[in-house]
This record gives structure tokens, sequence and C-alpha cells, in this order.
């Protein structure tokens, strides 16, 4: 798949088919994830691949009850180890969930690659799914995803237009 389908075909899947996903594929994603670039490479990542069934109903619930997240066979808890990552980007701002937010993506866009579905999570109770899946306290959940095959073929959802985002050499608001 060329990359501009890529990213037109990647959309939020709220509903799964239960088929594994092969384990050659799941590795491959995974290694989408590992490429990721990092400020400073330091990597500051670790990704929870969360198959049993259990714990995965367990992360539903944690994530404010959104339950389609079990239906897929996979869920990654994307972690980022703070004490690791550089502290001062621009001066003030910590890299960490900006360098879990690009490898979360490239696992994201890879699993679009491979015609799987997706779903960014960013509504769950930190504590909870730290406490489900082990974390220890030095690394924070960034975000989750379900992976699997899609049961729905969601519809894209508006963008602002090009105009409205973008200013050449000078900021201006439209
Ligand atoms: C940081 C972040 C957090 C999100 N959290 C959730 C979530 O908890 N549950 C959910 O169903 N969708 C979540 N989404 C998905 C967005 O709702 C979705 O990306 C947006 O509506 C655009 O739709 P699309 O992904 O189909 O293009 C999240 C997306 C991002 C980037």
């Amino acid at each position: 798949m060329d990359f501009y389908e890529v990213v037109r075909k990647r959309l939020s899947v709220r509903r799964y088919r239960p088929d594994p996903i092969p384990d050659e594929v799941l590795n491959r994603i995974l290694e989408a994830g590992r490429l990721a670039p990092s400020a400073k490479n330091l990597q500051p990542w670790h990704f929870i691949v969360v198959k049993d069934e259990r714990l995965r109903k367990e992360l539903a619930v944690a994530c404010r009850n959104q339950h389609f997240i079990a239906e897929a066979p996979v869920v990654v808890c994307g972690c980022a180890d703070r004490n690791r990552c550089y502290a001062k980007m621009g001066g003030i701002i910590h890299s960490y969930p900006v360098d879990l937010g690009i490898a979360m993506e490239h696992i994201i866009l890879a699993a679009t690659a491979e015609g799987l579905g997706t779903c960014w999570i960013g509504a769950f109770e930190e504590p909870e799914v730290k406490r489900i899946l082990a974390i220890p306290d030095h690394l924070t959940v960034v975000a989750l995803t379900p992976i699997g095959y899609p049961a729905v073929q969601p519809q894209p959802r508006s963008r602002k237009p090009l105009d409205e985002i973008v200013s050449f050499d000078y900021y201006r608001k439209r």
C-alpha cells in the first residue's frame, strides 16, 4: 500500500473481529514502532502487547468502559520512562509524550498497512491501567490502541482545510 493510501485508510475502528493476528504480522508492526525517532535517540518507550482476554476486558473497563477495545485480539499499551527522556524540548517541555506519540503512530500506520484496524485510546485511568498490567512507577502510560481486523468500515471524519491550519513564512490567522 502506498504511504498516502495508508494515511488515508487509517481511521478509528471501534468494532473488531476476533480473528488472531499472525505473529509475523504483529512483529512487523512492532518493528515499525521500534524504528521511530525520539529526542536524542533516547527511546524512552516500552510497549506492552496484551493478548490475554481477561486482561483486555479489564483494560477496556479502565479505559472508561470502552468495551470495543477488548474485542480486538491485541491491545498495545505505550509506556514512557519519564526519567530517560529529553527534559528540555524548546527549553521547557519533556519529550516523552511526543516520543511515544510518534512511536504509537508508527505502530498504528504499520497496522493499517497490514489491513488491520486501530484506535488511539487517550481516555483511560492511568493508575488502573498500571495496576492491571503491573507497570512500575517510573513508567507513565501515554496511549493504548486495540489492533485487530475491522468488523466495520468507518467513515472518514472531517478535517480543517489546509489554508486554515498552514501559513507560509510568517504566522497568519485566516
Ligand atoms: C490523543 C488521542 C486520544 C484519543 N482517545 C480516544 C479514545 O479514548 N477513544 C476513542 O474511541 N477514540 C479516541 N481517539 C480517536 C479520535 O476520536 C479520532 O482520531 C478522531 O475523532 C478522528 O477520527 P479518525 O481517527 O477516524 O480519523 C483519540 C485520538 C487521539 C489522537
